[in-house]
């Protein structure tokens, strides 16, 4: 698969580090785009981000790369965390940066769009912008973890969330919790 991964300056710097673990870089075409708040964020969030190797890394003002373009071919972008700025942004179609002429690339070739936002709670304006974008196709699948899987460490719960993304993506993960299916195998 060719893929975006891009991330902005929302809270929320480890799913991406999970998400980049947890995605085989040598088997797919990875390329990673960070908003300068996003470096700023990770900076507060993480000792340090951990890029694995065979990852195409790009500034966000590099416009000199194929995923700006609707004729190369790519599969999905996630925006990861995505911060309610980079939402309204997309939603108004600005497209100012890399990462946000990607998004509006693959929204107008109709490609996997998946935006995980995170912030709490919600203004009018965010919800709107939010339903701009769910109209306009994208994918928003908030970082809401979720519990009934009994997550025992942080990881375990952050891997709630991303375990999602990498379903939307079509790259589901092996260790995935999924509802039923451990009472099915037993
Ligand atoms: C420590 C910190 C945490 C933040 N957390 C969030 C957040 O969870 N959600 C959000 O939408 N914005 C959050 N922000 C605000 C964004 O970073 C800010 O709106 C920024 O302009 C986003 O720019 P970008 O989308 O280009 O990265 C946070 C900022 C800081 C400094």
């Amino acid at each position: 698969m060719k893929l975006v991964i891009a991330a902005t300056g929302a809270s929320g710097s480890i799913y991406l580090q999970r998400l980049l673990e947890q995605i085989d870089c040598a088997a797919h075409q990875v390329h990673l785009v960070m908003s300068a708040h996003a470096e700023q964020v990770a900076a507060q969030e993480l000792d340090k981000l951990k890029v694995p190797s065979g990852v195409a890394r790009h500034s966000e003002n590099d416009l000199q790369v194929p995923f700006v373009s609707g004729s190369a071919r790519f599969d999905a972008m996630v925006i990861l965390p995505c911060s309610m700025a980079t939402i309204g942004r997309i939603a108004s179609g600005s497209s100012d940066t890399a990462l946000l002429r990607a998004a509006d690339v693959f929204l107008k070739e109709r490609r996997k769009l998946i935006l995980v936002p995170r912030e709490t709670p919600w203004s009018l304006i965010h919800a709107r912008n939010i339903v701009t974008l769910l109209e306009a196709g994208a994918i928003v699948l908030p970082a809401i973890p979720s519990f009934y899987s009994r997550p025992k460490s942080l990881v375990d719960l952050v891997d709630t969330v991303v375990w999602r993304v990498l379903d939307q993506i079509g790259l589901p993960s092996a260790r995935a919790y999924r509802w039923a299916q451990q009472s099915e195998q037993s």
